[in-house]
């Protein structure tokens, strides 16, 4: 018998609405200035209030906390410093109780050169079994076609360590040694972590820097067919034991080369759609659809059982790995005015202070991730508009603490101020007592409000999370406009026209819709009836930064 998940559909991911947030930056529990588990447990009901239906939980394992826990110590326990292993499943079955689903971390590339395997490898015979579990040489020339990811931290792939007098290769920091999937060992003790979490009920695995688990001379050491067995294997491996569970592949990828990561439907059911993401921001600034358009026509199709996890921004940088030297250029320079806005090869920014608090610009582009093809992910405090810090360290700006109300440490924690794992954001715009989760409950007008209706009404209609995207091409470039369209058992169609503009000006737009004359669109949001399709162009004027949601009736279904 094969142990199920808590959702009943195994194509659950496809309808959800994703919710990344930290255990340490949401709610502290015990007023040691550190978000824990039962912190956020007593916030389960705020999420569930705004819609969410998997709350995505970034690493929480025991760790040295160098890449705020992406660096593991120990992948079967908790960090002492959010709680123990019963406050987990204590969360993650209140999560479940209320139909919600729970996504960790499989950060299975790199550990921590804290972890025990490291601290034996280190100490132990080249060749044996202790040592192989991690990638080492004796000349830093090998790999050499791999490029340095983290750039303004690492010069080179490869440590000397003076204990085992030898290079190991890390793709990140140098205190996160890669392990070897050459290895069987390695394959064995990560599923032994696998089945831990999977046993205790957890839903979802979001698999870290996917594309370099395997490398070899001679190659970028970038998504290898040996990875993909890799990934294959581990697939299968929770096919044979688990049911309705996800893999969620991060690969910071062009399109064609995260479409593999999905294989034959075999090994990955979503991956992040990153390049699509940096295209809806050039879009904006240029007011022009052709960045989405372009990078949309470059997607291949992906299997049926599979999803594109959509994302405007997250916990690191807005990165600009997958774009050319020019657009990285143009991006720089349209959202990153201050240098200190830069790190690696991107911008540590959040949404609103990108979008420069421009409610418009920031709703244009929710409506975006919620009606695209995939699931959209939300990052923790964009719901409610949160800044960010520039002057802390690395992509710590955005990772400050939850703004919940306007009491000390924005109601977060309770603990002296000087304690806080991270300063509250306080700037007169952003800061907690202008911008905060109480202040938006009681304002119907607040963004929150505006998140929490657009999510309802998302869920309302599946077309968006599981159905077809046609563009269509109107002469003015400054209006984005698509069908989504998904047919139903019964051989009905939904079908969701939705147009969007990039413009700071309002602007017209003639549509081609012959295909669908005689249909009836309605304004999703306000259930407005609008004029009825014919074979003439349809016209319609959007003000500044609008978008429209119609759904195309059928003749005769809207009431008279
Ligand atoms: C990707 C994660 O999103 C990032 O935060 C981390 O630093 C690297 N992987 C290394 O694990
Ligand atoms: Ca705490």
């Amino acid at each position: 018998m094969k142990k199920l998940a808590s959702a009943t559909d195994p194509l659950w991911y496809k309808d959800a609405i994703i919710y990344e947030l930290h255990v340490r930056a949401f709610a502290d529990s015990n007023g040691d200035g550190i978000g824990d588990f039962p912190g956020l447990l007593s916030r389960l009901d705020y999420l569930q209030d705004l819609g969410v239906t998997c709350i995505w939980l970034l690493p929480f394992f025991p760790s040295p906390l160098r890449d705020d826990g992406y660096d593991i110590a120990n992948y079967v326990d908790v960090n002492p410093s959010y709680g123990t292993l019963s406050d987990f499943k204590a969360f993650q079955d209140a999560a479940h109780g209320r139909g919600m689903q729970v996504m960790i971390e499989l950060v299975i590339n790199h550990t921590s050169d804290q972890h025990p395997w490291f601290k034996a490898a280190r100490l132990a015979p080249p060749g044996s079994a202790a040592r192989e579990m991690y990638v080492w040489s004796s000349t830093n020339k090998l790999f050499e076609g791999a490029r340095v990811i983290f750039t303004d931290s690492e010069k080179s792939n490869w440590t000397w360590d003076v204990t085992a007098k030898a290079y190991y290769w890390h793709r990140f920091f140098s205190h996160q040694p890669d392990l070897n999937f050459d290895n069987p060992q390695v394959m064995e003790e990560v599923l032994k972590a696998i089945r831990f979490w999977l046993d205790m009920g957890v839903d979802a695995l979001r698999m870290d820097a996917i594309p370099y688990l395997v490398e070899r001379d001679g190659t970028s050491c970038e998504n290898l067919p040996e990875t993909h067995l890799v990934v294959k294997k581990i697939r299968a491996a929770i096919d044979a034991e688990y049911g309705n569970r996800l893999i969620l592949a991060e690969a910071n990828e062009a399109p064609a080369d995260v479409r593999p990561y999905f294989g034959d439907g075999d090994e990955c059911q979503m991956a992040f759609h990153f390049p699509l993401m940096p295209r809806i921001y050039m879009a904006l600034r240029q007011e022009d659809r052709q960045p989405i358009t372009d990078i949309m026509a470059q997607t291949p199709a992906i299997p049926d059982n599979c999803q594109w996890g959509l994302f405007l921004r997250n916990h690191d940088e807005l990165t600009l790995e997958m774009v050319t030297d020019d657009e990285r250029d143009y991006m720089y320079f349209a959202y990153s005015a201050d240098p200190r806005m830069r790190v690696n090869a991107g911008i540590r920014r959040r949404l609103a202070p990108l979008l420069d608090n421009n409610r418009r610009r920031i709703e244009l582009l929710n409506s975006l991730l919620l009606s695209f093809p995939g699931t959209p992910i939300l990052y923790y405090g964009d719901e409610i508009g949160m800044g960010d810090n520039i002057y802390l360290g690395d992509r710590n700006g955005v990772r400050t603490p939850m703004q919940w109300n306007s009491d000390r440490n924005a109601g977060f924690s309770k603990c002296d101020p000087a304690r806080l794992y991270l300063p509250i954001v306080m700037d007169p715009i952003y800061g907690y007592q202008a911008v905060n989760v109480e202040a938006q409950l009681s304002d119907q007008s607040s963004l929150l409000h505006w998140m929490r209706n657009m999510i309802a009404l998302r869920k309302l209609f599946q077309v968006f999370g599981r159905g077809t995207l046609h563009f269509l091409s109107p002469a003015n470039r400054k209006i984005l406009a698509y069908l989504r369209d998904l047919e139903r058992g019964d051989g009905t169609h939904e079908t969701v026209l939705c147009v969007a503009n990039l413009s700071r000006f309002a602007q017209p737009v003639s549509l081609d819709l012959a295909g669908q004359n005689g249909a009836e669109p309605v304004e999703m949001l306000g259930y407005v009836p609008f004029p009825a399709i014919t074979e003439a162009p349809y016209v319609l004027s959007l003000a500044p930064y609008s978008f429209l949601w119609l759904e195309l009736q059928s003749p005769g279904v809207r009431p008279k």
